[in-house]
């Protein structure tokens, strides 16, 4: 994967998919957020259906968005949104669950609807998506163990929206970001072929805890064991990493 350097970004091409690497973490949200407020600007395009992601790496996204909707008063209510995961029994008004991650980041401060997130009833979340048309734009990070969604090693390329045991690793990375309780151990989740049907994909990875399952993901054969790394091979994917993120990247 030869890249070329852009100012403050270096892009390259692995598969499918294009690769940008960014010096600069504002610009890097700048450009992951304007595919979003494209879609939500467009005239034709009466319900744009996003799917958004949750977890540590998205805050800055939510935030660019949320001061770009401000700033330029776009309307984000014909949006129809949906989340990759949530987890399984645990009250949507507890804190830590990603309903209130999406009240906080973004329902509470633009005027988009309400999210669907999987729950136990795994089909008519399918259905749901359906309905809607089908996701134009779908949001993706990357667990240390190569997840994507709550899709952990090992989940088949074709599986659907459908109910998970956590790994321990992500128990582990995500007991962090759990306040109240004990860290779940069951989700429901978009299945890899789910989201894989997505008109476009950005999946971004920021960090150095990150550098390595990225390097797996682009670098090392597609396999099942990581995940994302068949996100390569969508027509339309982007991964966008910070320095750190692709600081194990060989090419
Ligand atoms: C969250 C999700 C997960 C996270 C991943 C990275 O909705 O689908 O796959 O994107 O676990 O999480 P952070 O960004 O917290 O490192």
């Amino acid at each position: 994967m030869g890249s070329i350097s852009e100012g403050t970004r270096r892009v390259s091409k692995v598969d499918g998919a294009r690769v940008l690497v960014y010096k600069d973490r504002e610009r890097l949200f700048g450009e992951a957020a304007a595919p979003f407020l494209d879609l939500a600007r467009n005239r034709d395009i009466r319900h744009p259906v996003v799917g958004f992601a949750t977890g540590g790496t998205m805050v800055p996204l939510y935030k660019r968005i949320v001061s770009e909707v401000k700033a330029n008063r776009i309307s984000l209510r014909h949006v129809i949104p949906f989340n990759l995961d949530e987890y399984l029994g645990m009250d949507p008004r507890n804190p830590d669950s990603y309903r209130n991650y999406m009240k906080v980041n973004l329902e509470d401060l633009t005027d988009i609807r309400s999210t669907h997130l999987p729950g136990r009833d795994v089909l008519s979340f399918e259905r749901s998506i359906k309905d809607a048309g089908g996701i134009d734009l779908q949001y993706l990070g990357i667990g240390t163990n190569g997840h994507i969604a709550f899709n952990e090693p090992g989940t088949p390329f074709d599986s659907r929206t459908h109910i998970v045991d956590l790994a321990d690793s992500t128990i582990h990375d995500n007991a962090k970001y759990i306040n109240n309780g004990s860290s779940p151990t069951r989700a429901s989740t978009m299945g890899i072929g789910t989201i894989l049907e997505s008109r476009s994909i950005i999946l971004i990875a920021t960090g150095v805890a990150k550098a390595e399952i990225i390097r797996e993901a682009l670098e090392e054969p597609i396999t099942e064991h990581v995940p994302a790394s068949i996100v390569r091979m969508h027509p339309r994917a982007t991964f966008m990493l910070d320095e750190e993120a692709a600081s194990q990247l060989r090419h």
